[in-house]
């Protein structure tokens, strides 16, 4: 870990430690990852404006997102399935890392732990689901997310119709997996991997389990996915949640004035890092639409592409109020579990401090488009 300097640093290391098909699961998105690499390379596109002679000797990272409080502006983003990273287990040492670091954790229904198992471990986190076909299952996570003291439910939006991670073709992943000496041989040459694996939660999605009508399998619970979602079933979840709410995925300012309209907190600008829909536009450059389509009607958040403290002080200088970390926890989630999630933590933690002192700033809340570079015409 002493040689870890970056996000892409930690990302080398998942790739050492974790079996290929679960490094790709993480690492790659739907079909050609256009959406996946625009996300990471037009945050790279804007350049800070470097401001000096400025007193900056105290600063201040601290924020509040839909009113709790955060030691930077972020949260950790859910991911489906990301328990299997660490022996089943990695919703549980992300969380811990998380809360150890001081911003909040979302727990995705699709998760390996239950929404009670890491409610236990932490204390309550913010809590992610989708609309379902059976909105009955959608009340019953509304009720448990109220009776595990979630102060926040993220209703994804992005993920109707799924996109087919070409990744996972290629690796032959497949439901029962593929017991060939092939696929085996990708696992076999990352023993602790498989050792955690072993002993660790079967992989499955727990939050599902003896809710569903039938057995919640896999394939069951994606097909509960209702790609018939209108906003004024958004006008009905709003009805029924007595907390936060926050819809992820609005990329558009026409959507990001329907969702204010829908009574919702907080947007967060995202294409579930390319997912799903490829090829659609970074969330970075749709950040300023949405941010108008908004009016100051709620908070806008965004996620997709964030690997640095300076990509998040970029997102804010463009009128995010904060952002979700996807891919960058995971990342040190697959490399190190809790400690490694703690690094990537500290390491935007680290960056975005400097960003701001460099850009003349004292207080992250301070940024605006005032700390960008625009070349001359
Ligand atoms: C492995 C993986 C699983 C994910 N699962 C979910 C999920 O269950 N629910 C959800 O809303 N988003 C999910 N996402 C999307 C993330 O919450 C977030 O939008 C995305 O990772 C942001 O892009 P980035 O990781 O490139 O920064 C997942 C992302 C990854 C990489």
């Amino acid at each position: 870990m002493d040689k870890i300097a970056t996000i892409a640093d930690l990302r080398e290391e998942a790739r050492r430690k974790l079996p290929a098909p679960i490094f790709d699961f993480v690492d790659g998105a739907a079909f050609s990852e256009v959406t996946l690499r625009a996300n990471v390379q037009d945050f790279e596109k804007i350049r800070f404006r470097q401001r000096v002679v400025k007193d900056v000797s105290v600063r201040s990272l601290s924020t509040e997102l839909v009113g709790q409080p955060c030691a930077i502006p972020a949260a950790i983003s859910p991911t489906g399935l990301s328990g299997m990273l660490w022996g089943g287990n990695g919703e549980i040492a992300a969380a811990r890392a998380a809360k150890a670091f001081g911003i909040p954790f979302t727990l995705g229904m699709m998760s390996v732990s239950t929404l009670e198992e890491v409610t236990k471990a932490v204390g309550p986190v913010w809590f992610q689901m989708c609309m379902l076909k059976d909105r009955g299952l959608v009340q019953d996570f509304v009720d448990r997310a109220k009776a595990a003291g979630s102060p926040v439910l993220i209703l994804t939006v992005t993920w109707v119709v799924s996109g087919l991670q070409s990744r996972m073709t290629r690796h032959g992943v497949d439901l029962p997996p593929p017991l060939t000496p092939s696929f085996i041989a990708k696992f076999v040459t990352r023993p602790m991997w498989v050792w955690r694996a072993l002993r660790g939660k079967p992989v499955a999605f727990h939050n599902f389990t003896g809710r569903m009508q039938e057995e919640a399998t896999i394939p069951a619970v994606i097909n509960q996915l209702d790609s018939s979602v209108t906003w004024k079933d958004i006008e009905w979840l709003r009805s029924i949640w007595p907390g936060k709410l926050i819809v992820k995925g609005v990329c558009d300012r026409e959507d990001a004035r329907l969702a204010m309209d829908a009574g919702v907190d907080a947007v967060s600008v995202s294409n579930h890092g390319g997912n799903h829909l490829d090829s659609s536009a970074s969330t970075i450059s749709m950040l300023p639409d949405v941010v108008e389509g908004v009016d100051g009607r709620g908070e806008v958040l965004l996620d997709g592409g964030v690997r640095s403290g300076q990509d998040i002080l970029k997102a804010m200088a463009l009128g995010a109020k904060g952002v979700l970390l996807g891919r960058a926890h995971l990342y040190g989630l697959g490399a190190a579990g809790q400690r490694g999630v703690a690094k990537a933590l500290d390491i935007i933690r680290n960056e975005l401090d400097v960003s701001i002192g460099l850009t003349g700033l004292t207080d992250v809340n301070q940024a605006s488009p005032e700390i960008l570079f625009k070349a001359r015409d």
